[in-house]
C-alpha cells in the first residue's frame, strides 16, 4: 500500500478498482505541484471546479477535497463520477471516512450522459485515468464481472477515452485554460490517439512517464487552444 493511500484511510472492495502505481502516478505529480497558490502553475482563485472521472475508490477526488478543506476561503466544488454503481457507493463512503462527504458531489453516469445541464462549461480541472485496455482481451472470458469496466477501454482500448474527450468540450470552461489530465499506457495506440485529440483543439503535453513491469505508463495533460 502507498503512503498517500495510508494517509486517506480508504476502503476497498472487490467490486471496484483497487489504486494501483497508475493512480499513485497521478498523486506523486500533484503533491510535488500543488501548493497554497497553484495547482500545477492554475492559480487556485481561478478554480471554481474540478471533476474526478472514473473515481473508483474515490481516491482522487479526496486527496484534492481535503488538501482544499484544510486551505480555507477557497470556493472550490469537487465532483466525483462513475459508471459503476458499487463505486458511487464506496467513495462516498470513503469520502464519509475521511469527514468529507460535504465537499465532493458524486455522480453515477456513464461518462458525461447523467450530468445536469448546470455543469455545462463549468470545469477547470478534470482527472481521468481511463480504462484503457482492448476489451476483448478482457471479454475473452463468459465471465463478465462489474470491475471488468475498470480496464475495458473499447475496442483498440482508446474507444472510453475518446468518447469522453469529445463530451468534454461543452462541460470545460471557456474562462482561463482548462485542463484534462489523463494517463495512457505505451501499449496502447498513442500515435492515433495523439492525432485524434489534435483533432479535437487540444494541445498534449507529457508530464511523466514511468516503466512499469511490462508498459510505461504516462501522464500527459490537454488543453483547449
Ligand atoms: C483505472 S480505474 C481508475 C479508478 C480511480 N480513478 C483510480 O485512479 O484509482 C477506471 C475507473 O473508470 C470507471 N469507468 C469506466 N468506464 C467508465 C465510463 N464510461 N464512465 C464513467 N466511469 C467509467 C471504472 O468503473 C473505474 O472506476
Amino acid at each position: 500500500m502507498d503512503d498517500i493511500s495510508k494517509e486517506l484511510n480508504l476502503d476497498f472492495n472487490k467490486n471496484v478498482y483497487k489504486p494501483l502505481d497508475d493512480t499513485y502516478l497521478f498523486l506523486k505529480y500533484f503533491k510535488q505541484f500543488i501548493n497554497k497558490d497553484n495547482i500545477d502553475g492554475i492559480k487556485l482563485n481561478k478554480i471554481s471546479y474540478i471533476l474526478d472521472m472514473g473515481t473508483g475508490t474515490g481516491i482522487i477526488a479526496i486527496f484534492f477535497a481535503k488538501y482544499f478543506k484544510s486551505n480555507l476561503g477557497l470556493n472550490i466544488k469537487i465532483y466525483a463520477s462513475d459508471i459503476l454503481l458499487d463505486a458511487i457507493k464506496l467513495s462516498k463512503k470513503n469520502a464519509k471516512k475521511n469527514g468529507l462527504e460535504k465537499q465532493i458531489v458524486f455522480i453515477h453516469s456513464n461518462l458525461f450522459n447523467n450530468f445536469p445541464i448546470s455543469l455545462k462549461h463549468k470545469f477547470n480541472i478534470i482527472f481521468f485515468n481511463p480504462p484503457y485496455l482492448p476489451s476483448e482481451l478482457i471479454f475473452k472470458t463468459t465471465n463478465k464481472k462489474k470491475i471488468f469496466y475498470s480496464w475495458m477501454g473499447g475496442k483498440s482500448g482508446t474507444e472510453t477515452f475518446e468518447k469522453f474527450l469529445v463530451q468534454s468540450i461543452e462541460f470545460l470552461s471557456p474562462i482561463e485554460k482548462p485542463y484534462i489530465y489523463f494517463l495512457f499506457s505505451s501499449n496502447s495506440p498513442l500515435d492515433e490517439l495523439y492525432a485524434k485529440i489534435e483533432k479535437l483543439g487540444f494541445e498534449l503535453k507529457i508530464l511523466i512517464k514511468i516503466h512499469f513491469f511490462f508498459e510505461d505508463i504516462i501522464l500527459h495533460r490537454i488543453t483547449r487552444v
